[in-house]
Order: structure tokens, then sequence, then C-alpha cells
């Protein structure tokens, strides 16, 4: 028998990793994100009309006709399968291998004329939420004073979640909340009760945690990961005395001590330690370096398509932003020697290699690994053309990097600080356990010292190289 779960959450409420954590423990289930109505928003009114504990009043034909015909388009692109993926699928491989399956809607069907979906509400503390949303989705009103951000945000965290649990204690049996912050206390124990409650079967004896794959903004990464940021609620202290007020106001009480939350008091704050963030560069920079680029790629893109690719060195653009000629690199390659091997490291991954005059001259210097670039694509033509024949991987998706290994190397060189905020910061959280990283940038940029003060390494500092260029070089100790 398979069991259909429809996954219900605000966003940020780890509703992916929630997801991924069922489909890899258990056994024939199916978790729906997007059928059924989509899982950040309110349940469609016939989830209302029928009893999904004892099975009574299932819906009509017609009723069903039309879910599924909706479910049809979606196959494929937005719910999850544990049926019939390969058991060992892990969150990676199963972005490639999972929901293909047309028995999904088999099954969807099939416990909806049964009147037995079951239900996951997922849901993370306010106030964690809140600093998550906001680090997730920036401000459209940069005018929008803190308070009202507070009072919009987590009033329609409240409002969301009050009609949730309103549903859920109507379905109590067939429904289960999963806690972020409890199941990072203790996964094995919040899915046993998962299991108990909703009677599923388990795929092995130990249950395994996702967590590390995931990222902030919800993507598959290998990250290291705080959870006492989470379960010692270490994020606190990120919150002003004046902002828990607000919540305070906010926040109805009932709810939160259904939902098993403390509502704080302004005193609280005080106690709590702060949690140190890494801090990416100020926005305006970032904004600068970004139109820049935009206009830098239609200009490419108009060589592309004008003139050939072998000719890049000529064209005013590429001459502008980076060094034709490679001898001109040989100083900064000779420092680059003196710290690091190349043969020691069976990848690299660099963030903006230009048409790749350093993965040359590394791969020419004795690298026998993998040798990833990041950029965007029009760069990675160029990169293609030049670097024909060795082995480098090209890609401008976050999905195709690899995983971190402990002979990784990272290398940005005048790059990373010129890409916008959601870029650079998810860039710093996956290469976060990289044994080695090599990054040159112009004096000022303060995102790399904040990453070198937040990363255990043995940091060499080298100022005022060429043209007040900073380079920092990081070694696992
Ligand atoms: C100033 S060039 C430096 C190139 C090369 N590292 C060098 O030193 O010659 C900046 C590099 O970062 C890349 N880059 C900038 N913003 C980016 C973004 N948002 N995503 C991917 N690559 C980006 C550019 O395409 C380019 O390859």
């Amino acid at each position: 028998m398979v069991s259909v779960i429809k996954l219900l959450g605000v966003e940020r409420s780890a509703t992916t990793y929630c997801q991924w954590l069922i489909v890899n423990n258990f056994d024939n289930v199916i978790v729906t994100v997007a059928a059924l109505g989509g899982k950040h928003y309110m349940l469609p009114d016939y989830f209302h009309t029928i009893d999904w504990v004892d099975g009574t009043a299932p819906p009509q034909k017609e009723l069903v006709d039309k879910v599924i015909s909706g479910l049809k388009q979606e196959i494929g692109k937005n719910w999850s399968a544990r049926h019939g993926i390969p058991w060992d699928c892990t969150p990676k491989r199963a972005k490639s291998c999972a929901h293909t399956s047309t028995h999904a809607e088999k099954h969807v069907k099939k416990a909806l004329e049964m009147s037995s979906i079951k239900f996951v509400l997922c849901t993370k503390n306010p106030y964690s939420w809140f600093l998550s949303s906001l680090r997730r989705f920036k401000p459209k009103n940069k005018k929008h004073s803190r308070e009202r951000l507070i009072r919009e945000r987590v009033g329609g965290w409240v409002r969301r979640n009050k009609k949730w649990l309103e549903f859920y204690e109507k379905n109590e049996q067939v429904s289960f909340i999963f806690k972020y912050e409890d199941v990072l206390a203790n996964h094995t124990k919040i899915l046993t009760q998962l299991e108990q409650k909703l009677k599923l079967t388990k795929i092995d004896e130990n249950y395994k945690d996702v967590a590390k794959y995931f990222l902030s903004s919800g993507k598959l990464t290998a990250k290291r990961f705080d959870r006492t940021y989470y379960t010692k609620q270490k994020f606190m202290g990120e919150l002003s005395q004046k902002d828990i007020k607000i919540f305070e106001d906010v926040l109805p009480k009932d709810l939160m001590d259904k939902l098993g939350y403390e509502i704080y008091q302004e005193s609280e704050v005080a106690k709590r330690p702060a949690q140190k963030q890494i801090v990416v560069a100020e926005t305006n920079e970032i904004t600068k370096a970004t139109k820049s680029w935009e206009e830098r790629l239609k200009e490419i893109r108009n060589h592309l398509k004008n003139d050939k690719v072998s000719n890049f060195k000529q064209w005013g653009v590429i001459k502008q932003t980076m060094l034709v000629s490679e001898a001109k690199y040989n100083d900064f390659f000779q420092i680059l020697e003196e710290h690091v091997k190349w043969p020691s490291y069976k990848q690299i991954i660099e963030f903006g290699a230009g048409f790749g005059c350093l993965c040359k001259m590394i791969f020419e210097n004795g690298f026998g690994g993998t040798y990833y670039t990041f950029d965007f694509p029009e760069l990675l033509q160029l990169q293609k053309h030049y670097l024909e024949g060795l082995n480098v991987k090209f890609t401008n998706n976050f999905h195709e990097l690899p995983t971190i290994q402990d002979d990784s190397l990272f290398i940005s060189v005048n790059a990373l600080e010129e890409a916008p905020q959601n870029v650079s910061k998810r860039m710093f959280e996956y290469i976060m356990d990289c044994r080695d990283f090599i990054f040159k940038f112009c004096a000022g940029s303060r995102q790399f010292s904040n990453f070198s003060n937040s990363v255990d390494r043995e940091w060499i500092s080298i100022k005022n190289f060429a043209n007040r260029a900073h380079i920092l070089i990081g070694k696992r100790k």
C-alpha cells in the first residue's frame, strides 16, 4: 500500500528538507509538494469537505477527475515519489531520478477516492523563520521599516499556520507536525513518531539524516551546518529588544502554545549568544558590478555572433576586464606556487575563471584532477575554446558543482566580489569545507576577510600586490 502525503508549510519552513527525509527513509511513499494545491498555500476547499480520518464522504468522481487532470500536468515536475526510486537514492541523485513515475498519478487518484491522504505540516520557530525569510527574500521596498517587515511577514506566518493547524486538529489521526528544530535535535526520534503515526514503512534500521545536503536556500549542498543556531536559539542574538517587542505583539499565544514555541520577552534577548554570520559585501557595491556584467555579456554575445571565438583576446570587453597575456599572470602564479602544491588536489573549483588562463597554467604545472569552472555561459564558451582537451567541467548551475571533498581547492581571482549577494553567499556556503582557498580581490572587498575570520584555516595574507590587490590563501592546518 502506497502512502500519499500532502506536504504543507510556509516558505523557509524546511519543507524540502522534510520531503527528502521522508522519501529517503520510507518505502512506498509519495510526497506531493505542488500537486493537490501548492505546499505553501491554503488547502483547496474540497479538502475541508472530506473526512480524511475514517474515509467517509469521499469526494465526488467529477472532483477526483478534475484534480487528476491537474495532476497529470505536474507529473515529472512537482512531486516526489519514493515508489519506484532505487532505494539507495541520495538527495543529490534523487533530483534526477525522482518523480517521473506515472504510477504516482494512479496512487494519488486512489488515495483521493479512498480519502486516505495523509498530511505533514512543516513549521519553524517564527523568530528564526523571519530571519531566514529576510536572508532569502530581500525586502522589495527598501523604505519599509523593520517593524513593518516583522508585522507583515510574521503576520503571514501566523495566518497560514493557524489555518493549517485548524485542519490538523480536525484530522489529527492522519496528520503530523514536523518541527524543524526538533528534527535537527533528534531526527531519529521524530521520524519514529512519524512512522508510527502515519503508519509508514521504514527503509533501513537506522534513519538517515539529509540536513547536511541543504543550504539555507533549500537547495542541495554539502555544507557544514551549525544546528545549534536553531536548537539552542542562537538566532536570538540577531534580534533587537525592539524586534522582540513587535514579535510579542504579532504572535498569538494559543498558536504558539499549540506548536510548542515560546514567546520571548524583551529581557530574553540579552541572554542569547550572538551567532557569527558570514557577511557579504554591501548590496550597492554588488549591484554596480552586476550591472556592468550585464552590459559586458551583451558585448560578448555580439562578438560571439560576429567573430571567431579564437579572436577573443582582441575584444575590448575582454581586454578591459582581465589580463589577456599569460605572462602577466606569472608573478601571481609564482606566489601561489610558494604556498600550494597543485598535484595534491583531486578537485579544483574556480569561480569566474575569465577565459581560463589560471586554469591552464595549473594543469601545465602538475594538476591531474578535475577542474570545475563556474561562470556566465558566455564566458564558459571562451573557456571551452581555450581549455579544450583538459579535464575541465564547465557550469553555471550550482546543482552541477561537485560535492566538496577533503582534497578540494577553491579559487576566485577578482571574481566572486562581482557576483550578486545571493550568488556569493551561496558560493561561500558551498565552499566552506574545501581544504584550501585562493582568493585575490581588490583591497576593500570585505567579504573575503569575513569568510577567513569565520573559517578555521591557516590564512596567508598578501596585501598591496600589484595595484592594491589583496591575496588570501587559506590552508588546512
Ligand atoms: C574580472 S573577471 C576575472 C577573470 C579571471 N579570474 C582573471 O583574473 O583574469 C571576473 C570573472 O567573474 C565572472 N563573474 C562575475 N560575476 C559572475 C556571476 N554572477 N556569476 C558567474 N560568474 C561571474 C566573470 O564572468 C569573469 O569570469
